[in-house]
């Protein structure tokens, strides 16, 4: 069996990334590779850093979270340049909390759990590798065993600055274990893992009334005191909360703000000092990332409540707005699919597309420049081309509103849509104007919007369903046309046939009769009226398509319909023209002829074969857009 194998090579692998040895072997290792001693800081930062960057568009882009978050590129490297880079340099916001605020399903979340897979990832590879004083609750760093009086002369020697002091643990252990031997100490290599409780904590917020310090700190260990006499004996003392297991990696603290005060100031008395209490002990040094997140209303309460004042300036607040880029936030959909228990659904073209640019224009504000209505300013944040307006005009546009993107449709909602759409459709294929509609639909269930923001977005599901309906038709037109090559050429010949014996007044021969018979006048102006020649233009037009035609024989070659700009507009037109009748047709008879089925057949193999439809996504298509044509 494969896994198997694969089970074996994973512990192999394991088994090799091990180390252990003494605090004297540790030093050794120390002196090749300084970086080893990192802080957490460093640590998260140069994982990022350790998947590349690229510049794009005069920002950095990261390539860690390229495939999992789209779209805030610049949020992204505003928290990279703002935080993560200085406070790896040892520089003040260190000290402070990383708070992250923004709207509910704006990519928060999903933003720290990168960051914590990262970080895990990091630490079993030659760059990231993390060492500690074995069997160590808090995985602490051996630099710690390096007393005080000593360090200067440590940083001479080794150029690497200690922070923080031994912890009651140890310092008992080095004693009891160690007879003082600082350099017999056992260090061993870890490996950060959120499941094991190693380097990567979370902490929820429970109920205000029933929340325990202890699931941040640890607990005494009644069952212990009897053994060890005392309780504030370390050894009686479980340090096995969020934030002893999260030391020299992160820690996440959801929904932060709900916090009660208390545990507010043990995380600030961490972030600021490097240490914090725990049972009956002296302070205990920790070192790690504290990244919290929260939602604007949570936070502008926070802020307008006097108590907090002291805890302002500790927090630094970064604020992650919703993607404002319709093509990346189709992105977002896909990936949310993808996830999710509809992944076999078939989702038609555009479904996505359309759920996407509504879910943008309730995030966008309108803008106050001339000329720019809300759907141009949808397709410049895109990076499309809007005439009349350049990059600089995009600039402006983005200082316009520094809060844009704080408010509107979050993902969640129109994936729950597109779920509800497919539970009610009962086949596994669904197409833009199911979501649509069941967008729509869920507006009057969705808490948080007011009658005014409803009426806006019964707007916004107008303006995508009109950006669909241009596509549809142009969709259909295209793969009508190219399944027509045979048909065009064929058309075109004909024509060319009809008029050269029109210029040169000869018969025509029926090619099955050999009947003599005039040239075809209706099929000529049938053709010549899609490109607006008139009954007096016509003449002109057909004499010059023959001198073209002459032309080319001179050279020897051959023309066809691809030949003439004009000429083969008029007949891709002519050809869609006939496809509406046919639509029409097959859409609103009961028994289509089979001719046209034949034809309508080949549109929707072409859909399926060049476009992404299945075959009933195609023929709903086909069906929307004969109703569209019908009007
Ligand atoms: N900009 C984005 N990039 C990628 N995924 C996103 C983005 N915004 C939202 N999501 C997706 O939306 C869902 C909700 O995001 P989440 O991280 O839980 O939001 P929050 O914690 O801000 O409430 C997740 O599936 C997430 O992947
Ligand atoms: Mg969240």
């Amino acid at each position: 069996m494969d896994i198997l194998r694969k089970l074996e090579h994973f512990r192999e692998e394991e088994n090799k990334l091990k180390w252990e040895g003494t605090f004297a072997e540790y030093l050794n290792i120390l002196q090749e590779r300084k970086e080893v001693a990192q802080t957490a800081h460093s640590r998260v930062y140069e994982m990022i850093k350790s998947h590349g960057q690229t510049k794009e568009h005069g920002y950095t882009k990261f390539r860690f979270f390229e495939n999992e978050i789209f779209g805030l590129e610049d949020t992204v490297e505003r928290l990279v340049n703002e935080y993560f880079h200085p406070a790896a340099k040892r520089l003040d916001v260190r000290k402070r909390i990383l708070l992250l605020m923004g709207p509910v399903s704006g990519g928060k979340s999903t933003l720290v759990t990168l960051l914590k897979r990262g970080l895990e990832q990091y630490s079993r590879t030659d760059d990231g590798a993390v060492y500690a004083i074995k069997g160590c609750p808090m995985h602490e760093d051996p630099l710690h065993l390096i007393p005080e009086y000593l360090r200067d002369d440590f940083y001479a020697e080794f150029g690497i600055r200690i922070e923080g002091s031994l912890s009651p643990l140890n310092t008992m252990r080095l004693e009891t274990e160690y007879g003082g031997r600082i350099e017999d100490v056992l260090v061993e290599r870890i490996f950060f893992s959120e499941d094991k409780r190693v380097g990567i904590g979370t902490f929820t917020p429970s109920d205000p009334k029933s929340q325990d310090i202890a699931d941040l700190t640890g607990s005494i260990d009644f069952s212990t005191i009897a053994q060890y006499g005392s309780e504030s004996d370390p050894r009686a003392y479980r340090f096995d909360g969020e934030l002893n297991k999260a030391n020299r990696g992160m820690m996440e603290f959801q929904e932060m703000l709900k916090l009660d005060e208390k545990f507010l100031w043990h995380l600030l008395s961490l972030t600021q000092e490097g240490n914090f209490k725990a049972g009956r002990f002296a302070l205990i040094s920790a070192d790690e990332l504290i990244v919290a997140h929260t939602n604007e209303t949570e936070y502008r309460a926070f802020i307008s409540n006097k108590k907090n004042e002291a805890l302002h300036s500790r927090i630094i607040v970064m604020p992650i707005p919703y993607n404002l880029k319709v093509s990346q936030e189709e992105k977002i959909y896909e990936k949310m699919i993808r996830e999710s228990d509809m992944a076999h659904v078939h989702i038609a073209p555009h479904a996505l597309r359309v759920a996407a640019i509504f879910s943008v224009l309730t995030r966008l504000k309108i803008s106050k420049k001339q000329g720019i209505d809300i759907v141009k300013k949808m397709r410049l944040y895109d990076g499309e081309n809007v005439e009349g307006f350049n990059s600089v005009d995009l600039e402006e546009l983005k200082k316009e509103f520094p809060n844009e993107g704080m408010d509107g449709i979050d993902p969640r909602y129109v994936i729950n849509r597109i779920s509800s759409a497919i539970i009610r459709k009962e086949v596994d294929a669904i197409n833009a104007l199911d979501v649509l509609r069941s967008l729509k639909e869920g507006l009057d269930q969705h808490a948080s919007i007011s009658k005014d923001d409803k009426e806006e977005y019964l707007n916004y599901i107008s303006i995508a369903r009109k950006e669909f309906d241009e596509i549809a038709k142009k969709e259909v037109q295209k793969a009508f046309v190219y399944s027509y090559e045979e048909s065009a050429r064929t058309l075109m010949d004909n024509y060319l046939d009809n008029v050269e014996a029109f210029c040169n007044k000869h018969k025509m021969k029926d090619p099955l009769t050999g009947e003599e018979m005039n040239p075809d006048e209706k099929l000529m102006r049938s053709i010549e009226e899609q490109i607006g020649i008139s009954e007096n233009a016509k003449r002109a037009f057909r004499e010059e398509i023959l001198i073209r035609i002459s032309a080319y024989a001179r050279k020897g070659k051959r023309f066809d319909y691809k030949s003439h700009e004009r000429l083969r507009e008029a007949i891709q037109k002519k050809l869609f023209a006939d496809l509406k009748d046919v639509v029409k047709i097959t859409t609103s008879s009961a028994t289509p002829d089979e001719n046209h089925l034949k034809k309508i057949n080949e549109v929707v193999a072409r859909l399926i074969d060049e476009y992404g439809y299945n075959s009933i996504s195609a023929n709903e298509l086909l069906r929307y857009v004969g109703s569209l044509l019908n009007r």
